[in-house]
């Protein structure tokens, strides 16, 4: 079993590198089944369903999310449609909208967290992915998590923690990828950060000048998506033994096209 976890897609420049190569890149690595980081989709802030089906038809077959879930108001409504196999992180309070782990239907089983350090207030996501797994989730089928968080030390303290718990624990938020990838001595897969895909010109796939103009002038000004030119597209790649659901292997898959 093969798993590409993609990082941040950014926007339409985002999505539109996604169209362009996760076909291939499906076929050329023998991919079985692929994550996609959802929560920038629409602009750059939050999701709607057209920017969900797109990444469907492109070949994402779960697309999880952060902070940045809640942005376009419209789609909190759509969080709980069991045909979008959209999760939000799943450490939130009882009673909110949405998900945060996938149903018994899929071949891999995924669970969304989010980070308490310098990300908000949420529940322990170790207590929670504690709680979940002793409930027998997953059980017989690959278990991967995205932990969105913003402190390496917090995604590698979560990653020790589920060791041999799960297949894989990868981060995500920050949109910048880390070359940390490996497994850890009991057979999860690791890395730090998936990165991201959006534009190489600009701070974390948005407009140059609405970022920086931020830090020069205190206030938080309007910002954009790079919609065209060179993009990264950052992903990881997850080989797991069949036999024993571990990860065997973990590398990066970074390309970069022209959109
Ligand atoms: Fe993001
Ligand atoms: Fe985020």
């Amino acid at each position: 079993m093969r798993i590409l976890m993609i990082g941040d897609v950014v926007g339409s420049g985002g999505r539109r590198a996604v169209g362009e190569l996760l076909g291939g890149l499906k076929t050329e690595l023998d991919i079985d089944f692929v994550t996609l980081q959802g929560e920038n989709l629409a602009a750059g802030i939050g999701l709607t369903v057209d920017t969900v089906v797109e990444m469907v038809e492109a070949g994402a077959d779960v697309i999880t999310t952060g902070n940045h879930v809640w942005d376009k108001r419209e789609f909190i409504d759509h969080l709980d449609d069991p045909r979008l196999p959209v999760l939000r992180p799943l450490n939130y309070p009882p009673g909110t909208p949405g998900r945060g782990a996938t149903d018994d239907s899929g071949p891999v089983a995924v669970i969304n967290l989010i980070g308490r350090v310098w990300v908000g207030e949420f529940d322990s996501p170790f207590a929670v992915v504690d709680d979940l797994l002793a409930g027998g989730f997953g059980q017989g089928k690959p278990v991967v998590v995205d932990f969105h968080a913003e402190a390496t030390s917090e995604k590698a303290a979560l990653a020790w923690h589920l060791d041999g718990r799960v297949a894989a624990v990868v981060g995500t938020h920050t949109h910048v990828p880390t070359a940390d990838c490996k497994v850890l001595p009991e057979g999860t897969g690791f890395v730090s950060d998936l990165g991201m895909v959006g534009a190489v010109d600009s701070i974390l796939g948005v407009e140059v000048d609405g970022s920086l103009n931020r830090f020069l002038s205190g206030y938080r000004q309007r910002m954009q998506p790079v919609r065209t030119g060179l993009m990264n597209f950052n992903s990881v790649l997850i080989d797991l033994d069949d036999s024993t659901g571990h990860a065997s292997s973990v590398e990066r898959v970074d390309r970069q096209i022209e959109i």
